[in-house]
């Protein structure tokens, strides 16, 4: 077991990262850091163990990213995540999390008609999941559920640059390349940011771009794919321990490899019982 100095070589109670303050990180705490200048990690979590792994390792801010259609639910892309789904998994996060703050994701279709439906879907994602934050994809075209959620108590992070939920207009192309377009950029940023929202995800776009939306904003930016000048950093959990099969992002970083690890065990789990050696006398009752 590490000492409580090397968890947390800054010795400050309040950061996000290794701070020592075991209450549910809040909105508040994210705009303090950036007020402080402080970088922090975010990961996506679908399953209360998974959670409870990265809550224990001082993850502060767990996302319940859509990504789940892809990663977890075997779909091709986030569109088909349901509500239903949503609700159920950030459920299990909230469950599995103690200090983490659990931000869920609105799936496609659960507010593109307007602020009203918008607010029905992030209050069910509030009362019956427990989160403390939802995520919604889109600059201009959301900022009526932005500002409408946040009137009403619900905190929203907004997500810009790359938006899966159009990958049938926009494809899995970096945005924000070129002046018009990383001045429309920088525009979204700055009208999600004045209609409340406290935190932007900047996805795939050029680091430059991403190094100038975080100088002119108050509300910290969470870059993946958007290089290492924004405040904080989100991967997804399974590309970053490896777990993803086939081909993942350039911008993604693998910190282990769960695939090879869990094939390794099922291997050796299925050898012993094709050659009689388990169960052994220890995992036997009489
Ligand atoms: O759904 C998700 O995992 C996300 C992250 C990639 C930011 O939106």
């Amino acid at each position: 077991m590490k000492s409580e100095a090397a968890q947390n070589p800054s010795g400050d109670t309040k950061s996000l990262y290794g701070g020592t303050s075991t209450r549910r990180v809040t909105v508040h705490d994210i705009a303090a850091a950036k007020r402080r200048g402080e970088k922090w990690p975010m990961l996506t979590a679908y399953d209360a163990m998974t959670a409870s792994v990265f809550d224990e390792a001082g993850i502060p801010v767990m996302l319940v990213g859509d990504s789940m259609g892809n990663v977890h639910l075997g779909y091709e892309t986030t569109v088909p995540v349901t509500l239903d789904e949503m609700t159920m998994l950030s459920a299990a996060v909230v469950r599995g999390t103690k200090r983490a703050l659990v931000v869920g994701d609105l799936p496609f279709g659960s507010y593109q008609e307007g602020p009203v439906q918008a607010l029905r879907s992030a209050t069910r994602l509030v009362k019956d999941a427990g989160v403390g934050a939802v995520k919604l994809e889109g600059g201009a075209r959301s900022l009526p559920q932005t500002e409408l959620l946040v009137q009403a108590g619900i905190p929203v992070m907004s997500h810009l640059g790359l938006t899966p939920q159009s990958v049938n207009t926009l494809g899995y192309r970096v945005q924000g390349r070129g002046d018009e377009a990383a001045h429309r950029l920088l525009h979204d940023a700055k009208s999600a940011q004045a209609a409340g929202a406290f935190a932007v995800v900047l996805e795939l776009v050029p680091a430059e771009v991403a190094a100038e939306v975080t100088r002119s904003l108050d509300i910290p930016t969470i870059g993946i794919g958007a290089g290492p000048d924004t405040d904080a950093q989100v991967l997804v959990y399974t590309d970053m321990v490896g777990l993803t099969g086939g081909k993942v992002p350039r911008f993604t970083k693998q910190y282990a490899n769960l695939r090879q690890t869990l094939g390794d065990a099922a291997k050796a789990f299925a050898d012993e019982v094709v050659g009689g050696t388990f169960p052994q006398e220890e995992h036997t009752f009489h």
